[in-house]
């Protein structure tokens, strides 16, 4: 199975939590590397329990699976200690040395800041720090005590292990659209959030990945400002069953249907390879719960194939409930 790098189709909130743990259990995952910053929140069911992560990744349900944070990740050391023990991930995973810390000086300077109120930020300071990092005063995870024992070269661990043939999954956090060079600049995050961007973040050449999973839901949700084409009012998205909160910041999430100009363009400058809907029953309750792509009704069906004819892309993997296994996984009938 190779090298995987998994991908948010849209503004995040795709449900790549879900699909990042059925995989590491399904194939076995040997080795994965979060990318990003503490404002993405990855949500996770796992032994009964709910678990919102911003920094731990997803593929920790699979208890043999090294975790890695890359060196282009920015670190929020005692969220990443709560959530090392909340998981207890303390034997298996680890940071690289050259990711860098945010503080709460720069959650600070967030949330007191005009613009990134216009913006909408999450508030736990991304851009502050990333903005550090640029200037080249930022704090690395070597400097930092509590780190000490999990420090590692990500990079390094992470090649070897594809070398070897061992199976490897990178994982990103919010979506293309957030990008901060492809996204709708400037209600963007600070970084960019492409497949390329997340190899780049670990330290893994384009060479060496396999499969480009890009993930989206079934209709698409955004926090924060700027434009959101095809926009529903509130009282709408709770009529359909597609009003959601943040799992990170619990602000209220806008809505709109699923937008196949954007899909193409998404699926294209990531590169995509596979692609994930989730959240399929919302769209198509008698598809609720299914394992079989025959099970889904004919209108979804249909749905799944424009997607495949927007992509350009096979959609392999089915969100169909919130259980850890209402997936339809045709990888093997493709
Ligand atoms: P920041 O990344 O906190 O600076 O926020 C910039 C924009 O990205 C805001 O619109 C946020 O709502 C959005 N954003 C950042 N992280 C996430 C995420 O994980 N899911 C959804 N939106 C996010
Ligand atoms: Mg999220």
């Amino acid at each position: 199975m190779g090298c995987t790098v998994v991908v948010g189709g849209f503004w995040g909130d795709e449900g790549k939590g879900k699909i990042i743990s059925y995989l590491a259990v399904k194939d076995k995952i040997d080795v994965s590397v979060r990318a990003g910053s503490v404002n993405a929140a990855h949500t996770i069911y796992h032994d009964g329990k709910r678990f919102a992560l911003h920094m731990v990744p997803s593929t920790f349900v699979y208890d043999k699976c090294r975790l890695l944070i890359g060196a282009g990740a920015n670190i929020h050391v005692p969220q990443l200690l709560k959530e090392i023990r909340e998981t207890n991930v303390e034997g298996r995973i680890g940071v690289d040395k050259q990711a860098s810390i945010i503080e709460s000086i720069h959650s600070t300077t967030d949330k007191s800041d005009s613009h990134s109120k216009k913006i909408g930020t999450t508030g736990w300071g991304v851009g502050p720090a990333i903005q550090e990092r640029a200037k080249r005063t930022a704090k690395l995870a070597s400097d930092i005590l509590d780190l000490k024992q999990f420090l590692t070269d990500a990079a390094k661990e992470t090649n070897s292990a594809i070398d070897v043939g061992k199976t490897v999954l990178l994982e990103g956090t919010q979506g293309l659209m957030l990008s901060l060079f492809h996204g709708s600049y400037p209600y963007v995050t600070s970084r960019d959030t492409s497949a390329a961007a997340v190899c780049s973040e670990v330290g893994v050449g384009p060479s060496n990945v396999d499969t480009v999973l890009v993930v989206y839901k079934a209709f698409i949700t955004r926090v924060g400002a700027g434009d959101l084409p095809g926009e529903l009012s509130k009282e709408d998205a709770i009529r359909r069953g597609w009003f959601e909160t943040a799992a990170g910041t619990g602000r209220d999430r806008r809505s709109a249907p699923f937008n196949f100009e954007l899909a193409r363009r998404v699926a294209k400058i990531n590169g995509a390879t596979e692609v994930a809907v989730t959240k399929l029953d919302i769209l198509y309750p008698d598809s609720k719960e299914a394992t079989h792509y025959d099970a889904l009704p004919k209108e979804a069906k249909n749905f799944i194939e424009q997607v495949e004819k927007a992509t350009g892309a096979p959609v392999t993997l089915i969100g169909t409930g919130p259980g850890a296994l209402d997936i339809v996984d045709r990888r093997s009938s493709l």
